[in-house]
């Protein structure tokens, strides 16, 4: 008789998005008249830019003829996108990364669900408190978060790093050492982030320890602050201790092309084992390559005429993000975030809960957002919205909101 893999029976409800998405659903079919503003999961609602359609046609025609059709892509990338990243991201920036150290894949959420793979089980790791769900559940199927106390909402061998307003949502070192730490900077879901100063510590405490950092830079496009990092790279060490992980989604648009890639610098070893060639054997056998269209689009992201095009998507978010702010400071609510991320991250009215918020919302105003202890518990109490809507629907949900 088989059997199942039972860490996933572990994993409690579904998958924050899911749950949001059914109850949605549900709250519609019950009430098709009304007309629901979607400001719940980051996803982008701007079309492609013109820089990448075109990109993207040209890559479909050679396709369609035998002397430039592809079959499949080079495992880790196709070499015009690797350097396309390693010149615009990393040396402009000052950052030495080179083209053997990117890895191309079909998005930042994969990378950071399947990143752990290459760490034993008896790892610790320590996440944000709030944080992105996939990294404790890919985690949890992984076996590596001991047991779920429902009470508190924690796993037994996770370090909970809380990141709440009271530490203006900047993590601290844990009591306990860990092993792996997760850090989402700019920070999804509270939209803040730290300085380049404050990383270069956490790089200077990872290297002490001896522990990984798993660095999701998603969000970097939206940063406007000069102090702040765009890359973990720009700190001192980073090169010994630290994995970048990248995504097309939010600066270009890409949440349905599917695009992201993963820094492995050489330096990182375990011993004499180098982590770089242990993700280089993974996606050789478990990825057969992101497609050569897609790579196509990506690296039209990085032409002049994409990068003002995008400059432009990237404004109009954050355009959407100081609306958001804006409004809900005057409808008396205290909000966080939106500066250098494109979320909006608030406290609940009264002692209200976020999930008691999130229905609120739902049935008075037709919004949807995000509950914040759906990242965690030191998310209770808190709220997101995303900047990611049309600009319209921003204005008109945010008339609702404080009509309420
Ligand atoms: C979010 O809403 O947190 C993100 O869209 C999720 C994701 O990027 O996977």
């Amino acid at each position: 008789m088989f059997k199942v893999n039972e860490n996933y029976q572990k994993l409690p409800g579904s998958y924050l998005f899911s749950t949001i998405g059914k109850k949605v659903s549900a709250y519609s079919a019950a009430n098709p008249d009304k007309k629901i503003i979607r400001l719940g999961i980051g996803d982008v609602t701007q079309p492609i830019a013109p820089a990448i359609i075109d990109a993207m046609h040209g890559a479909v025609d050679e396709m369609g003829c035998a002397e430039t059709f592809r079959g499949y892509a080079p495992d880790l990338g196709y070499e015009f996108l690797r350097s396309a990243i390693v010149k615009n991201d990393y040396q402009a920036r000052g950052c030495d990364i080179s083209a053997d150290e990117i890895f191309v894949s079909d998005g930042a959420k994969s990378d950071s669900g399947n990143i752990q793979e290459i760490f034993a089980q008896n790892n610790k790791i320590a996440v944000c408190d709030p944080v992105y769900p996939v990294y404790v559940d890919s985690n949890v199927m992984a076996g590596r978060t001991g047991t779920y106390d429902a009470k508190t909402e924690m796993w037994s061998d996770v370090i909970y790093m809380p990141c709440t307003m009271e530490n203006d949502f900047v993590p601290e070192f844990p009591k306990e050492t860990p092993d792996i730490i997760y850090l989402c900077l700019p920070n999804n879901p509270t939209g803040t982030t730290i300085t380049k100063a404050q990383l270069q510590s956490w790089v200077d405490y990872a290297n002490k320890i001896g522990a990984v950092i798993i660095y999701d830079a998603a969000y970097e496009a939206y940063i406007s602050e000069e102090n702040v990092a765009h890359s973990i790279y720009e700190c001192e060490g980073a090169k010994t201790c630290a994995i970048e992980l990248k995504s097309f989604s939010k600066n270009a648009g890409f949440t349905g092309v599917r695009l992201g890639y993963t820094v492995v610098p050489k330096e990182l070893k375990c011993g004499e084992v180098s982590l770089n060639a242990m993700w280089a054997r993974r996606h050789g056998t478990k990825f057969n390559g992101a497609p050569y269209i897609v790579q196509r689009a990506g690296e039209a992201v990085y032409s002049e005429a994409g990068k003002a095009q995008l400059k432009e998507q990237v404004a109009y978010y954050m355009n959407n993000a100081k609306t958001i702010k804006e409004g809900l400071k005057e409808a008396g609510y205290t909000v966080f975030g939106g500066v250098n991320a494109p979320y909006i991250w608030l406290k609940t009215p009264g002692q209200m809960t976020s999930w008691e918020f999130f229905d609120y919302l739902l049935e008075n105003a037709n919004v949807v957002g995000t509950p914040g202890s759906g990242f965690g518990p030191s998310g209770e109490g808190y709220f997101r919205l995303t900047a990611f809507g049309s600009y319209e629907n921003t204005v008109a949900a945010l008339e609702r909101i404080k009509k309420l």
